[in-house]
């Protein structure tokens, strides 16, 4: 299964760490959003999409390239984040405005992971920031179990 990862990890690079977990345990190819082109992603037959949440959203700069890609066929693609928050299911819905993107395009998408991530933003800046230490340990098992059952899903 040729698998492509993009991501763009700008605050802690917390979200890095999730991508190259779960990037390793698929073996894909796993590239930062700045070097990805947009042409280039046919040739997987699965790519995941990634950032922190800003403003209750993926980066912006991750929306815009979804926003740029040429339509694909039922092309199976999964989305995660790292939030300073905790995501409530039915409360927030951090991956809506990627996966309607997505959806619009014609991706499959196949799965969603998510997890906290260490968030210094203000007004947590003054007292060290929220979800320190974050993704830890637990975190990056459940990124890895994430993958792998997207490798039994994908077989
Ligand atoms: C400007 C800004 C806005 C943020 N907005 C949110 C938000 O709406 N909800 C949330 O849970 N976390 C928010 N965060 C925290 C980040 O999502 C969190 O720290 C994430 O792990 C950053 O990922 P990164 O290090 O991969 O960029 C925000 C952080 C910054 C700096």
């Amino acid at each position: 299964m040729r698998t492509l990862i993009i991501y763009i990890s700008i605050h802690h690079k917390n979200t890095e760490r999730i991508a190259k977990t779960i990037g390793d345990t698929l073996e894909a190819k796993t590239i930062k959003l700045y070097d990805a082109d947009v042409n280039a992603i046919s040739k997987y037959d699965l790519i995941g999409f990634g950032s922190g949440i800003y403003f209750g959203k993926h980066h912006r700069s991750l929306l815009k390239f979804v926003d740029r890609l040429p339509r694909m066929e039922r092309k199976k693609a999964f989305i995660f984040s790292t939030s300073g928050i905790m995501k409530i299911p039915y409360l927030h819905d951090f991956d809506k405005a990627l996966e309607k993107r997505l959806l619009k395009k014609g991706f499959d998408v196949v799965g969603k992971f998510s997890c906290r991530g260490w968030d210094t933003a203000i007004p947590f800046k003054l007292f060290g920031g929220i979800s320190k230490n974050r993704p830890n340990e637990k975190d990056f098992k459940k990124a890895k179990d994430f993958a792998n059952g997207l490798k039994m899903n994908m077989n």
